[in-house]
């Protein structure tokens, strides 16, 4: 018998992922602990596109960190393809070449004094895979998969390329190695509004064609509906809302969610007043680790938010973390 029966629904799964980052001078008795990510679990489904919203700080990177193997966690298990990845450093090869990241910034992960062909060429060097003289085909076709025209800019550098065309380098690369799971952290935020959608049009063709998944990172939620199925909302590391994303943006339950909906929504006299009313709850001295993080912000903060709610289901594919029934 072979093992096919085995394969997991799940690329990814992530069980109680704990890193807290000690901030303030060595010696320092100043020293502040930030929670960047505090018990964070869920799974990420084959084929599908996942996404983590939240503002800046909320612990979207530190994620992508731990699951690249960049960080380590400080407590928690990840499973890449049915292998546990967490303290094992036999699979590191494993989520080296199955696994890469798109980054918001396209200079991260290219090398300008490199032409196309071999910042495209490297990943597949390094990971030693295809022979040595058919590497060039492949990173031909990756080109032509993100409609860039090889013959056209192989010879080029970065400098030479415009903004969109950079980032479609950047996941030229990223796809070279024909990974299973793609980490898009901001790829877009850094780009011009007008070649935004072609990016994430591209991103979703990919993944029809070779059946990547996906874990776009954004907080940005305007974009989020374009791309993908599910949704989790981050902050300040914990999971506070999560389900499909059409529900969750049209009714969201989450105070937080709502708020960050608001932030881009019309700026309507109701929408500025919700808005307000946020602001003027800015964070108090509270220790903000203590019963539910958003309190300070929340307009329908009550006394029971000084304990900490638990992420509860809702209804078949819903969670959120709230005591209060809004809506
Ligand atoms: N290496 C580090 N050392 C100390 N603190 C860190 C480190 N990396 C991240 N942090 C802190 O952890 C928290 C989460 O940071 P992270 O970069 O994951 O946020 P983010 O959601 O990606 O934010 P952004 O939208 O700005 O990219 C922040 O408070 C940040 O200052
Ligand atoms: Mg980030």
């Amino acid at each position: 018998m072979t093992n096919d029966l085995t394969v997991v629904e799940e690329i990814l799964s992530i069980k109680n992922l704990k890193k807290y980052f000690v901030k303030g001078r060595e010696f320092s008795r100043q020293k502040e602990t930030i929670r960047a990510v505090d018990g964070i679990s869920f799974s990420i489904t084959r084929g599908q596109t996942f996404v983590l919203a939240g503002e800046s700080g909320s612990g979207k990177t530190t994620i992508a960190r731990l699951i690249l193997r960049a960080l380590e966690p400080d407590s928690g298990e990840i499973f890449f393809d049915g292998t546990k990845i967490t303290n094992d450093v036999s699979s590191l090869k494993k989520i080296r070449t199955e696994c890469q990241m798109i980054h918001q910034d396209p200079y991260a992960s290219i090398d300008p004094r490199m032409t196309v062909l071999d910042i495209v060429k490297e990943p597949l060097d390094i990971h030693n895979i295809g022979k040595s003289n058919k590497r060039r085909d492949l990173v031909f076709e990756a080109l032509r998969d993100v409609k860039l025209e090889p013959d056209e800019i192989v010879s080029k550098y970065p400098h030479m390329l415009s903004g969109g065309q950079r980032q479609r380098v950047a996941i030229a690369r990223a796809i070279a190695t024909k990974p299973k799971l793609i980490i898009a952290d901001e790829p877009v935020s850094m780009l011009d509004v007008s070649v935004r959608v072609g990016i994430l049009e591209l991103m979703r063709e990919l993944q029809n064609k070779y059946g990547i998944s996906f874990f776009y990172i954004t907080h940005d939620l305007s974009t989020a509906r374009y791309v993908g199925q599910t949704i989790f909302i981050l902050y300040l590391g914990k999971i506070v809302e999560m389900g499909p994303i059409n529900d969750v943006l049209s009714r969201p339950r989450h105070p937080y969610t709502q708020a960050l909906l608001d932030s881009i929504s019309e700026p309507t006299p109701d929408n500025l007043q919700k808005e307000k009313k946020i602001r003027i709850n800015d964070p108090i001295d509270i220790n903000v680790y203590q019963g539910c993080r958003f309190r300070a912000r929340c307009p329908y903060a009550i006394e029971k938010c000084k304990q900490e709610p638990s992420l509860e289901q809702i209804d078949g594919q819903r969670s959120v973390a709230c005591f209060v029934e809004i809506n």
